[in-house]
């Protein structure tokens, strides 16, 4: 599941392919300075962040814009045909200013294109757009200050989308310098599934799990500085099977065991992981669900298509019938969970009726939250040369309607809210007067009165507003 989920002003988790200006406003005399603009899921999130530290000990230094930055990476989105367009308009804008920047004598801007679009059209970015001096697939930016140097010395490889995935987590140090109380820790990456719609095993080639023991180092760099949540994210997460803690032999672990285990890591108060397929949620899995206090109630549970002939054309592997049993079995579990998915509109053949389905699906197993798009063309994927491809408008006329209901859906859950008193985990101070800003355990921002000592910290927020996007509350005592 290619889990694109973005973040809003703080670190919000919405859809995909939307752009997210992320950096830090520190600079330091005599560094050089670095300007990453991020694009589409999580996973895209992760990489910035490692992007950014493995660029620290080489002198760079993030700042918030491009306008005058030594370093421009475009980490990029292909998810769809609008993300990846986005790269080239906004390499005419980065264009101007590396031109502006060598004319008033101020140095080199190097420009780089990395992410899934980097490694699907890396060829054609060098062709289209001189400017561009590093093409580097998600495999490859551990190899970032290296190329630099190559660079610098003009010669060595601008483009680089080998495939090796082992071979850049080890690579790439475990200790992390995380940005506030809440952090993607990838545990998993690539798809093995071809859906016939998604770019993802192309992009991001075949699954691979990262063994236990690394990811437990990570996770404790993140909590030793202060990480509280810690977000799992793999595009097929619950698909992990990795290697288990040397001190337990050879055997592998599932999601299920590694959740169980981080879990009683002191310090570690929330966990999370996105994104999953219906085929993969094991009973181990569920049963951590039902046990796991830590784990948050909210899954991000992708069903595309309500319509078993359409889920069939998509190569899902399920149907309507299987994932409505995996649903009773979860809140079975744990009654209290909201659940979340994607949805795609318009794939090649989906009739009026096939879509009732997909409105009937969603009636029926109700969201808190959920992600709609139209089907949009991939280059590569199977589902490009499919027959019965949709009008663009029939395609924008059912994306209206079932957002309509989603929205519905949505705010009824919110509203639902109101009067509970939720743990929020405040991550910051909001725009209004003393008002501190967090997160719920539904994911939704959350709005409210109280002293900055908070930010860090779980407290109990009473609900007594929501809206499409966020609450808002009162703080209570204890
Ligand atoms: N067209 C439209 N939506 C797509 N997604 C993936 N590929 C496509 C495509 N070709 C959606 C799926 C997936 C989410 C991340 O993006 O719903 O779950
Ligand atoms: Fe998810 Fe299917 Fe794409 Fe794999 S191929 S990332 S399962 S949507």
């Amino acid at each position: 599941m290619g889990q694109h989920t973005l973040l809003d002003g703080a670190k919000d988790r919405t859809v995909t392919g939307e752009t997210v200006a992320d950096a830090k406003p520190k600079t330091i005399k005599n560094t050089k300075k670095l300007f990453i603009k991020t694009y589409g899921c999580q996973m895209n999130v992760y990489d910035t962040e490692r992007m950014r530290e493995v660029l620290a000990p080489v002198g760079y230094e993030p700042i918030d814009g491009p306008e005058g930055a030594d370093m421009v990476v475009l980490n990029t989105c292909h998810i769809r045909e609008k993300a990846a367009e986005k790269v080239y308009s906004e390499l005419g804008r980065i264009r101007k200013l590396k031109e502006k920047k060598a004319k008033m004598g101020d140095g080199k801007m190097i420009v780089a294109v990395a992410g899934c679009v980097a490694q699907a059209e890396g060829e054609e970015i060098m062709r289209r757009a001189p400017i561009v001096d590093l093409v580097l697939g998600p495999q490859t930016y551990h190899k970032l200050p290296e190329m630099i140097a190559k660079i610098s010395r003009s010669r060595g490889e601008r483009l680089e989308t080998s495939f090796d995935t082992q071979e850049k987590f080890d690579a790439l140090p475990v200790a992390r310098k995380p940005d506030g109380y809440t952090a993607f820790l990838t545990i998993q990456e690539g798809c093995d599934k071809f859906c016939t719609f998604c770019v993802v095993p192309y992009t991001r080639g075949a699954e691979f799990s990262r063994p236990v023991d690394q990811i437990v180092a990570e996770a404790r760099s993140l909590v030793s500085q202060g990480v509280k949540e810690i977000t799992l994210i793999g595009q097929n997460v619950n698909a992990y099977l990795g290697k288990a803690p040397k001190v337990e032999g050879d055997g592998e672990w599932g999601l299920g065991q590694l959740i169980r285990h981080l879990a009683t890591m002191g310090g570690l108060e929330r966990l999370r992981f996105t994104t999953s397929h219906p085929r993969d949620m094991d009973d181990e899995l569920i049963a951590v669900i039902a046990e796991e206090p830590k784990l948050m109630p909210y899954l991000h549970l992708p069903l595309q298509a309500g319509s078993d002939r359409i889920l069939r054309a998509m190569n899902r592997g399920h149907t309507f019938a299987h994932y409505r049993d995996v649903i009773a079995r979860i809140r079975k579990a744990r009654p209290e969970i909201a659940l979340s998915s994607d949805f795609i509109v318009g794939f090649p053949g989906e009739s009026e009726l096939d879509f009732q389905c997909t409105l009937d699906a969603v009636r029926e197993i109700g969201y808190g939250a959920a992600y709609s798009f139209k089907y949009s063309v991939r280059p590569g994927t199977s589902g490009a040369a499919l027959p019965g491809q949709i009008d663009e408008d029939v395609k924008s006329e059912r994306l209206a309607r079932l957002q309509a209901l989603l929205q519905e859906q949505q705010k009824a859950f919110n509203q639902s809210l109101i009067g509970r008193t939720l743990d929020i985990l405040v991550e910051g101070t909001s725009r209004g007067q003393d008002g501190l800003f967090g997160r719920a355990p539904y994911l939704q921002g959350t709005h409210f009165k109280g002293d900055e000592s908070l930010v860090g910290t779980i407290v109990k927020v009473k609900i007594e507003d929501a809206g499409l996007n966020s609450l808002s509350g009162t703080l209570v005592d204890g």
